[in-house]
């Protein structure tokens, strides 16, 4: 029986075109795979859509001076474009300002509400005394508590990583109004994640296959522990909370909106409803949602691994009707030329832009050869050069080339007799029926880049299978050994074709064209019957033109201008003397508390020579206060002093940093403290 998969790719934020790190991240593997198994006759659907909720959406809006709608609408419909320009071929592209999802929203809020799931809380929040609106996430600004970061979001400082909560923050302003905030209470629900540790560690346990990257970061959350997140906001914008729900529980619910990442999961769900309602079939989501034998796969970005391991499955888990993802093969980051993508910046390739200068399948291929698979990777417009025209339109290109070229120069485009064949022949034979088998086990266990690697050494063998048989030649000495070569020449252009078809659709179709090969193509059982002989071949088509110097140098151009000032291409350097300015000495703890009303931070008394002082530091998540003792750790002794939660911090620590770990910097050998660091 065809297996049932249901793909999801993470679903874009509808405030900003799609570039290129979104394609190397969650959504170029996720319809190769897609494409693959539908070629193989799987039971496959491919949903996403546009994620349209959450602050930054209010947020620019509120600078444009228009509705969140007209931004989301606006970006629904480019990015829906340009995903096709691309050649994402999703089954359903759905969006969540849509009836239905905020209805499946609600009703999932409601039966989580009704199973006793949540923890209501009654707490003081930020709240913006001008605008009239409660301060959520990244409508408030302020200095960082764990790095001293001045423009740190109520969520997260982008300077050091740190999750945060927006009354963390210190010296706190309003993103709209830039108003000192006031205190004020409010009431929202909660997702008491620590009750389902042990139920999402025993089913992680489950899934020893999964990406190394992927468990480690999920590991390191279950380390620290899972805390409450509330679920619910005080906002205008979003899934409203159910009024049944919170008349139950005695709240008000106006203003009351589900948290954007409690909604934008389901979101998944609510697409596949829509899509089934458009098969006619509107039941048909079940098929795939509630069945146990469905393999739910979600292809998304690093950012995104707690959500879809942990938080989304805990509501599946406790909702109870769903199937649990089968894979969360999750993609590290997609560097561009040496530098972090950055949306303010425009330091980006927008695929809408690149979209009107080159072709879909040119980027796919580039991308998909150099995927942040396993660790970070750069995207650079040299090497997008060098790897189309060497690879694609010399190896592939060239192959396929020749081969229709010569059957129509001197076989009358029909496809010649396969007669005698020698061992050479054999060889390439047995390296086209094994590869279906080979390749497909690549792309179905996520090794994409090895998918594409495997798929070029058929082309690159290929190629030298023309040189060594010389068909040029034969053809005036043995021509039915010419004939076969040509044969197997085209036996092998319509093997590549297939293989291709998930990498590089638009390419495999104008090979299906030449061939004239009709419609169906399988992946597992197209070695089995073969082009016929006698069969009339299309006149042969350009595939890959050659990029040029100056388009590329017009693309390195743009990128430059795009980062002017501080963020800069190349990192800045320093001189010794500015280096010299920074007093670095080792110190050594002699006490460790954590500060009270906080999760994140450490008091620590150290020794610094003769001098005590007294540090706060972002530590608490990663170590236990007591473990601290005696450890001679690195401070920056020379930074002005500053006060966080009312503590003075006299220094600053090293540490290193990795996702969500954090590792204290310390000596090799004892050294006493106070000793200088140079
Ligand atoms: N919009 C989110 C992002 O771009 C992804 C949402 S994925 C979903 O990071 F599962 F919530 F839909
Ligand atoms: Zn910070």
């Amino acid at each position: 029986m065809a297996e049932k998969i249901l793909v999801t790719s993470a679903l874009p934020y509808a405030n900003g075109p799609i570039h290129l790190g979104h394609l190397a991240g969650a959504y170029l593997p996720a319809d190769i795979f897609s494409r693959y198994h539908r070629l193989k006759g799987s039971d496959i659907i491919y949903i996403c859509g546009s994620d349209e909720h959450g602050v930054p959406i209010m947020l620019r809006a509120r600078k444009e001076h228009i509705s969140p709608q007209v931004i989301v609408d606006r970006y629904h419909e480019l990015n829906k474009k340009s995903f096709a320009g691309f050649g994402m071929s999703f089954d359903y592209y759905g969006r969540t300002s849509s009836p239905v999802h905020h209805q499946t929203s609600r009703d999932f809020f409601r039966t989580l509400a009704r199973k006793k799931v949540f923890v209501l809380k009654k707490e003081k929040q930020l709240f913006d005394p001008e605008a009239n609106i409660f301060l959520a996430d990244r409508f408030v600004r302020g200095t960082c508590p764990v790095c001293g970061y001045e423009e740190a979001y109520g969520d997260q400082c982008e300077k050091c990583g740190s999750s945060l909560s927006p009354s963390e923050l210190i010296n706190p302003r309003s993103a709209i109004t830039d108003a000192v905030p006031v205190l004020k209470e409010t009431t929202h629900w909660y997702l008491p994640l620590a009750e389902f540790q042990k139920e999402l560690e025993e089913w992680i346990g489950t899934h020893p296959e999964w990406k190394s990257n992927v468990l480690g970061q999920i590991k390191s959350w279950f380390n620290t522990g899972l805390t409450d997140r509330a679920v619910t906001r005080d906002l205008p914008w979003g899934v409203t909370v159910p009024e049944d729900v919170a008349r139950e529980a005695g709240v008000d619910a106006s203003g009351k909106v589900l948290y954007v990442w409690f909604d934008a999961p389901i979101g998944y769900i609510s697409a596949t409803k829509e899509w089934a309602e458009q098969q006619g079939n509107p039941d048909l989501w079940k098929d795939y949602w509630q069945d146990k034998k469905t393999r739910l796969i979600h292809f998304i970005g690093k950012d995104n691994i707690v959500f879809h391991c942990l938080i989304f499955p805990a509501m599946l888990m406790a909702h109870g009707d769903y199937v649990l993802p089968d894979n969360v093969p999750a993609n590290e980051f997609l560097n561009l030329e040496g530098n972090k993508l950055s949306t303010s910046r425009n330091y980006a390739v927008w695929l809408d832009e690149y979209l009107q200068k080159f072709d879909p399948d040119a980027l796919r291929y580039v991308l998909a050869s150099n995927l942040p698979e396993s660790r970070d990777t750069d995207f650079s417009w040299k090497e997008f050069q060098a790897r189309h025209n060497n690879e694609l339109a010399d190896v592939l290109g060239n192959f396929i080339n020749r081969t229709m070229t010569f059957v129509h120069k001197y076989f009358g485009g029909k496809v010649p007799e396969q007669k005698q064949l020698s061992e050479l022949d054999s060889q390439l034979l047995t390296m086209l029926e094994q590869a279906p088998d080979k390749l497909g086990q690549l792309i179905d266990t996520f090794q994409i880049k090895a998918y594409v690697h495997e798929l070029m050494n058929i082309a690159r063998f290929a190629n030298k299978y023309f040189n060594d048989k010389e068909p040029w030649i034969t053809r005036k000495s043995d021509m039915d050994n010419c004939a076969t070569t040509i044969n197997l020449c085209l036996q092998t252009v319509r093997a590549l074709s297939v293989l291709a078809e998930p990498l590089l659709p638009f390419t495999a179709q104008k090979i299906w064209q030449m061939l004239d090969m009709g419609e169906k193509h399988q992946w597992q059982e197209f070695m089995k019957s073969e082009l016929p002989a006698g069969h009339s071949l299309q006149e042969p088509r350009i595939l890959f033109t050659k990029i040029e110097d100056d388009a590329i140098e017009a693309e390195v151009k743009r990128l430059k201008q795009a980062s002017p000032g501080e963020a800069k291409n190349e990192p800045e350097l320093i001189d010794i003397e500015t280096f010299g300015k920074i007093d670095l000495r080792v110190a050594e703890v002699l006490a460790a508390e954590p500060i009270k009303k906080s999760d994140k931070l450490l008091k620590l008394q150290i020794k610094v020579g003769t001098e005590q002082r007294q540090l706060v530091a972002g530590l608490a998540k990663h170590y236990k206060a007591g473990d601290l003792i005696g450890k001679k750790i690195i401070i920056v002794a020379n930074l002005k002093p500053v006060k966080i939660r009312g503590q003075e911090s006299q220094g600053m620590l090293l540490a290193a940093s990795h996702d969500d770990r954090v590792i204290l910097l310390t000596v090799m050998e004892d050294i006493p403290s106070g000793s200088p660091i140079r």
